[in-house]
């Protein structure tokens, strides 16, 4: 009973358990994988939101992560989120999109440190990498008119692994509101008043005036402060 109240989660009909085992089925996944921090049911998975779970599912004889949408999800569809990551594909700036359907989204799976447990034990100089593509990941998605909506909180929506970073969950993405990504994920990193913060604060030498100027800027369309920034970032690498 488990595969079927997992993908029906947290209210099982048969009904809905029919509808949606042919939807995965013509997706091409296979199987579930147990894995991850979250237990429901008994069994560890990904990740466990408001509108959705996030399983280890084998889909075309690799590991991928499923979304699933749960079934008392204010969302009708997962379609909106699905939307926003085919816009992204192959930007390497969230997990690669492969498939979808109204109630999954199956996407490139991602092993690694959430960014704030990353930068606690990261030196200055992989700091310096990953803080860089993550701040140019935000301009991007700035300039594409997607705002991620969540990342003035970004320990859960921001993953590092190796020498990337992706961010992911754009279930409160839109692209009718005026992006703020790179402000929300500058004082996020910088003005949280947390271990990692202060951390940055004291590695690059910022102040929080400073770090305020240069969002006051970016938002008047002045990008000088962060190339200053960037430039900062270069010289405590080492
Ligand atoms: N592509 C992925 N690869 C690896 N882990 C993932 C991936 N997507 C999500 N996760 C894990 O699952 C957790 C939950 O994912 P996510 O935030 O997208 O959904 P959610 O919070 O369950 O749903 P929602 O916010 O849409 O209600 C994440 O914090 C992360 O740990
Ligand atoms: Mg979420």
């Amino acid at each position: 009973m488990r595969f079927e109240e997992l993908i029906c989660y947290p209210k099982f009909s048969k009904e809905e358990f029919e509808k949606r085992y042919a939807e995965l089925k013509s997706l091409g996944i296979e199987e579930l994988v147990e894995g991850g921090k979250t237990i429901i049911l008994g069994y560890k998975i990904l990740g466990k939101g408001t509108t959705s779970i996030v399983i280890k599912a084998i889909y075309k004889g690799k590991i991928a992560a499923l979304k699933i949408r749960r079934t008392d999800s204010n969302r009708e569809s997962m379609y909106e989120e699905a939307k926003i990551l085919e816009m992204l594909k192959d930007k390497k700036i969230a997990p690669e999109l492969f498939t979808y359907s109204k109630n999954f989204i199956v996407m490139e799976y991602l092993e690694g440190k959430n960014i704030e447990e990353f930068i606690v034990n990261a030196n200055a100089s992989e700091c310096s990498k990953i803080i860089k593509k993550l701040l140019e990941h935000c301009i991007l998605l700035d300039k594409l008119g997607i705002d991620h909506g969540d990342l003035s909180n970004a320990s859960d929506h921001v993953i590092v692994y190796d020498d990337e970073v992706r961010i992911i969950d754009f279930e409160s993405a839109s692209l009718n509101r005026k992006p703020q990504n790179f402000t929300s994920i500058i004082s996020y990193l910088f003005l949280s008043k947390k271990t990692f913060s202060n951390k940055l604060l004291e590695v690059y030498k910022l102040s929080t005036k400073e770090v305020l100027e240069i969002a006051r800027e970016y938002k008047k369309g002045n990008l000088e402060p962060i190339m200053l920034l960037f430039r900062r970032l270069e010289n405590y690498s080492c």
